[in-house]
Protein backbone atom coordinates (compact mmCIF):
# COMPACT_ATOMS: atom_id res chain seq x y z
CA UNK A 1 0.00 0.00 0.00
CA UNK A 2 2.89 2.58 1.21
CA UNK A 3 4.39 1.79 -2.73
CA UNK A 4 1.58 3.08 -3.82
CA UNK A 5 0.89 6.17 -2.21
CA UNK A 6 4.72 6.39 -2.96
CA UNK A 7 4.21 5.99 -6.64
CA UNK A 8 1.21 8.06 -6.51
CA UNK A 9 2.80 11.14 -4.93
CA UNK A 10 6.23 10.60 -7.21
CA UNK A 11 4.16 10.92 -10.49
CA UNK A 12 2.42 13.51 -9.22
CA UNK A 13 4.98 15.56 -8.45
CA UNK A 14 6.89 15.18 -11.55
CA UNK A 15 3.50 16.06 -13.39
CA UNK A 16 3.00 18.64 -11.75
CA UNK A 17 6.05 20.61 -13.15
CA UNK A 18 5.01 23.35 -15.73
CA UNK A 19 7.85 22.92 -18.75
CA UNK A 20 6.11 25.58 -20.86
CA UNK A 21 5.63 28.21 -18.32
CA UNK A 22 9.54 27.48 -17.26
CA UNK A 23 10.38 27.46 -20.69
CA UNK A 24 8.49 30.69 -21.64
CA UNK A 25 9.47 32.67 -18.29
CA UNK A 26 13.16 31.70 -18.89
CA UNK A 27 13.23 32.72 -22.03
CA UNK A 28 11.58 36.49 -21.01
CA UNK A 29 8.56 36.11 -22.74
CA UNK A 30 6.23 36.48 -19.45
CA UNK A 31 3.56 34.29 -18.42
CA UNK A 32 2.21 32.32 -21.70
CA UNK A 33 -1.29 32.04 -19.77
CA UNK A 34 -1.38 35.61 -20.44
CA UNK A 35 -1.57 34.56 -24.57
CA UNK A 36 -2.94 32.72 -26.58
CA UNK A 37 -5.73 29.87 -25.44
CA UNK A 38 -3.89 30.40 -22.03
CA UNK A 39 -2.56 26.84 -21.76
CA UNK A 40 0.60 26.11 -20.68
CA UNK A 41 1.20 23.17 -23.25
CA UNK A 42 3.10 22.87 -26.46
CA UNK A 43 0.49 24.23 -29.12
CA UNK A 44 -0.06 27.23 -27.12
CA UNK A 45 4.33 27.67 -26.37
CA UNK A 46 4.05 27.50 -30.25
CA UNK A 47 2.63 30.45 -30.33
CA UNK A 48 4.84 32.68 -29.17
CA UNK A 49 7.03 31.41 -32.04
CA UNK A 50 9.57 30.18 -30.89
CA UNK A 51 10.17 26.47 -31.60
CA UNK A 52 12.95 26.03 -29.39
CA UNK A 53 10.50 26.93 -26.77
CA UNK A 54 8.19 24.44 -28.07
CA UNK A 55 10.97 21.72 -28.30
CA UNK A 56 11.84 22.10 -24.75
CA UNK A 57 8.04 22.13 -23.60
CA UNK A 58 7.90 18.48 -25.61
CA UNK A 59 10.39 16.92 -24.41
CA UNK A 60 9.70 18.17 -20.66
CA UNK A 61 6.05 17.61 -20.50
CA UNK A 62 6.21 13.95 -22.65
CA UNK A 63 9.52 13.18 -20.22
CA UNK A 64 8.21 13.98 -17.26
CA UNK A 65 5.46 11.47 -17.96
CA UNK A 66 7.80 8.59 -19.21
CA UNK A 67 10.02 9.41 -15.58
CA UNK A 68 7.08 8.71 -13.95
CA UNK A 69 6.11 5.66 -15.11
CA UNK A 70 9.78 4.41 -15.37
CA UNK A 71 10.95 5.70 -11.93
CA UNK A 72 7.67 3.85 -9.89
CA UNK A 73 8.20 0.24 -12.50
CA UNK A 74 11.88 0.51 -11.00
CA UNK A 75 10.80 1.05 -7.71
CA UNK A 76 7.31 -0.17 -6.98
CA UNK A 77 6.41 -2.86 -9.94
CA UNK A 78 4.12 -2.80 -12.94
CA UNK A 79 1.04 -1.59 -11.39
CA UNK A 80 2.62 1.27 -9.63
CA UNK A 81 4.33 2.22 -12.35
CA UNK A 82 0.45 2.53 -13.68
CA UNK A 83 -1.09 4.52 -10.59
CA UNK A 84 2.25 7.10 -11.20
CA UNK A 85 1.62 7.50 -14.87
CA UNK A 86 -2.48 8.42 -14.10
CA UNK A 87 -1.12 10.71 -10.98
CA UNK A 88 1.14 12.41 -13.64
CA UNK A 89 -1.63 13.08 -16.08
CA UNK A 90 -3.24 14.54 -12.94
CA UNK A 91 -0.19 16.42 -11.71
CA UNK A 92 0.16 18.51 -15.04
CA UNK A 93 -3.54 19.16 -15.15
CA UNK A 94 -4.20 20.31 -11.98
CA UNK A 95 -0.36 21.56 -10.50
CA UNK A 96 -0.31 22.09 -6.52
CA UNK A 97 2.57 25.36 -7.62
CA UNK A 98 -0.24 27.04 -9.94
CA UNK A 99 -3.53 26.66 -7.71
CA UNK A 100 -3.97 23.65 -9.14
CA UNK A 101 -4.85 25.19 -12.83
CA UNK A 102 -2.57 23.06 -14.91
CA UNK A 103 -2.63 22.29 -18.73
CA UNK A 104 -4.68 20.03 -21.14
CA UNK A 105 -2.63 16.69 -20.48
CA UNK A 106 -1.94 15.91 -24.28
CA UNK A 107 2.00 15.49 -24.37
CA UNK A 108 2.14 14.41 -20.84
CA UNK A 109 -0.70 11.12 -22.03
CA UNK A 110 1.36 10.44 -25.03
CA UNK A 111 4.93 10.03 -22.38
CA UNK A 112 3.01 7.64 -19.82
CA UNK A 113 1.82 5.70 -22.78
CA UNK A 114 4.75 5.18 -24.30
CA UNK A 115 6.49 4.22 -21.00
CA UNK A 116 3.27 1.97 -20.48
CA UNK A 117 3.01 0.29 -23.72
CA UNK A 118 5.48 1.93 -26.65
CA UNK A 119 3.02 0.35 -29.33
CA UNK A 120 -0.45 2.24 -27.96
CA UNK A 121 2.07 5.28 -27.25
CA UNK A 122 3.47 5.17 -31.38
CA UNK A 123 -0.17 4.35 -32.60
CA UNK A 124 -1.44 7.49 -29.99
CA UNK A 125 0.99 9.89 -32.03
CA UNK A 126 0.29 8.41 -35.41
CA UNK A 127 -3.07 9.02 -34.91
CA UNK A 128 -2.91 12.43 -33.66
CA UNK A 129 -0.31 13.35 -36.71
CA UNK A 130 -2.42 12.06 -39.37
CA UNK A 131 -5.42 14.33 -37.69
CA UNK A 132 -2.83 17.14 -37.20
CA UNK A 133 -1.46 17.11 -40.68
CA UNK A 134 -5.07 16.59 -42.17
CA UNK A 135 -7.08 19.36 -40.24
CA UNK A 136 -4.13 21.79 -38.77
CA UNK A 137 -6.39 21.83 -35.20
CA UNK A 138 -3.99 20.34 -32.79
CA UNK A 139 -7.17 20.20 -30.26
CA UNK A 140 -8.62 17.72 -32.83
CA UNK A 141 -5.68 15.47 -33.23
CA UNK A 142 -5.61 15.20 -29.71
CA UNK A 143 -8.85 14.73 -29.01
CA UNK A 144 -9.32 11.97 -32.04
CA UNK A 145 -5.92 10.02 -30.39
CA UNK A 146 -7.66 9.90 -26.81
CA UNK A 147 -10.97 8.40 -27.99
CA UNK A 148 -8.94 5.41 -30.08
CA UNK A 149 -6.69 5.16 -27.49
CA UNK A 150 -8.55 2.92 -25.12
CA UNK A 151 -9.55 1.10 -28.40
CA UNK A 152 -5.91 0.28 -29.14
CA UNK A 153 -5.21 -0.43 -25.86
CA UNK A 154 -7.92 -3.11 -25.43
CA UNK A 155 -6.88 -4.84 -28.71
CA UNK A 156 -3.32 -5.16 -27.45
CA UNK A 157 -2.89 -4.62 -24.19
CA UNK A 158 -4.93 -5.81 -20.77
CA UNK A 159 -7.60 -4.57 -19.13
CA UNK A 160 -6.11 -1.86 -16.35
CA UNK A 161 -4.48 0.01 -19.44
CA UNK A 162 -7.88 -0.21 -21.02
CA UNK A 163 -9.39 1.50 -17.86
CA UNK A 164 -6.40 3.95 -17.55
CA UNK A 165 -6.50 5.28 -21.44
CA UNK A 166 -10.49 5.46 -20.73
CA UNK A 167 -10.15 7.59 -17.62
CA UNK A 168 -7.19 9.62 -19.19
CA UNK A 169 -9.45 10.32 -22.26
CA UNK A 170 -12.39 11.26 -20.32
CA UNK A 171 -10.12 13.70 -18.78
CA UNK A 172 -8.85 15.02 -21.58
CA UNK A 173 -12.15 15.48 -22.90
CA UNK A 174 -12.74 17.73 -20.31
CA UNK A 175 -9.85 19.42 -20.16
CA UNK A 176 -10.27 20.71 -24.12
CA UNK A 177 -14.41 21.30 -23.20
CA UNK A 178 -13.22 24.92 -24.51
CA UNK A 179 -12.16 23.96 -27.69
CA UNK A 180 -14.43 20.99 -28.75
CA UNK A 181 -17.17 24.34 -28.38
CA UNK A 182 -14.67 26.31 -30.84
CA UNK A 183 -14.33 23.20 -33.11
CA UNK A 184 -18.17 22.88 -33.19
CA UNK A 185 -18.66 26.52 -34.06
CA UNK A 186 -15.95 27.04 -36.16
CA UNK A 187 -13.98 29.46 -34.08
CA UNK A 188 -10.73 26.97 -32.84
CA UNK A 189 -8.03 28.40 -34.53
CA UNK A 190 -5.22 26.38 -36.84
CA UNK A 191 -1.96 25.27 -35.90
CA UNK A 192 0.18 28.31 -37.12
CA UNK A 193 -2.38 30.63 -36.60
CA UNK A 194 -2.67 32.89 -33.28
CA UNK A 195 -5.18 32.44 -30.81
CA UNK A 196 -6.92 35.01 -28.33
CA UNK A 197 -9.78 32.74 -27.31
CA UNK A 198 -9.53 30.63 -24.00
O1 LIG B 1 -2.29 20.11 -26.31
C1 LIG B 1 -3.31 21.02 -26.17
C2 LIG B 1 -4.01 21.17 -27.50
O2 LIG B 1 -4.73 20.01 -27.77
C3 LIG B 1 -4.87 22.38 -27.55
O3 LIG B 1 -4.11 23.51 -27.14
O4 LIG B 1 -3.63 25.88 -26.78
O5 LIG B 1 -5.07 25.20 -28.70
O6 LIG B 1 -5.96 25.01 -26.38
P1 LIG B 1 -4.72 24.97 -27.25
Amino acid sequence: MIDYALAIVTGYLLGSIPFGLIATNAAGLGDVRKIGSGNIGATNVARTGRKDLVAITLVGDIGKGVAAVLIARWLWGNEAALFAGVAAFLGHIFPVWLGFKGGKGVATYVGILLALNWTIGLIFCAVWLLIAFAQRYSSLAALTAAATAPMFAFAFSGPELTWATGFLSIMLFITHRGNIKRLIAGTESRMGEKKTAG
